[in-house]
């Protein structure tokens, strides 16, 4: 099997660059991380990448001022540089122009920590319990020029509790990130996401349990 060959662009603590790194230790995992790209020097998951003995490099947007294009195209240039095949967005937290986004389209994957449509943007747990939904959770997709829009690959579900704060909430959903983020991956890096009138259909899954995580325990 040929492995596809991924960057996961962070500019955090990089938790979920950490789970796409340990699922694809498994050698049947159809992906390989082979670079860990960074825009901002300090970002916690560097350190993590490096001690799982996975190239890291960091492209700093400040070094840019307002040149967003030249910025991109240092980031561009790295992952040709390692042949990278498909990007994973994990928190990396910059707005992407529509020039680089088609550089990689349906290639380039984001986690956004809400179920899309709803909940774009930031704050995504104050907003959800400022709301009263009742589920809440997290949504891979293919990035597309608008933000956090794109054909949805994968979604999770949390209950939300009367007693949830932010943080309570936030705990439970970036554990269901940790489990659909390598689950769309695979599928993915598998070849087995197609996208047709902006949806995604996965082969040999007619439900859609394979991309899907809902709430197993209320408690
Ligand atoms: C996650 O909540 C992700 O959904 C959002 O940014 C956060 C990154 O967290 N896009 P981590 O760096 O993966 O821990």
């Amino acid at each position: 099997m040929q492995r596809r060959r991924v960057a996961v662009l962070i500019s955090g603590r990089g938790s979920n660059m950490a789970a796409l790194i340990e699922a694809a230790k498994d050698r049947d995992f159809p992906a390989e991380i082979v670079l860990v790209l960074s825009n901002r020097p300090d970002a916690g998951g560097l350190a993590t990448a490096q001690a799982n003995g996975i190239a890291t490099a960091v492209v700093d947007h400040k070094t840019y001022g307002r040149d967003r294009a030249a910025f991109e195209q240092a980031l561009q240039a790295e992952l040709v540089k390692h042949r990278i095949e498909l990007v994973c967005l994990a928190g990396f937290m910059r707005i992407l122009t529509p020039w680089f986004v088609g550089q990689w389209q349906e290639r380039m994957l984001n986690i956004h920590p809400a179920l899309l449509p709803s909940f774009k943007s930031l704050d995504t747990h104050q907003r959800a319990l400022d709301t009263g939904v009742k589920l809440h959770g997290a949504t891979v997709h293919f990035v597309v020029p608008e933000m956090d829009s794109g054909p949805i690959i994968a979604q999770g579900a949390v209950a939300v509790r009367d007693d949830d704060t932010e943080a309570t909430l936030a705990a439970r959903v970036i554990a269901v990130e940790h489990r659909i983020y390598p689950l769309a991956l695979r599928l993915v890096a598998a070849g087995r996401v197609h996208v047709a009138g902006g949806r995604c259909h996965i082969d040999g899954a007619a439900a859609p349990e394979q991309a899907l995580v809902v709430p197993d325990d209320q408690a």
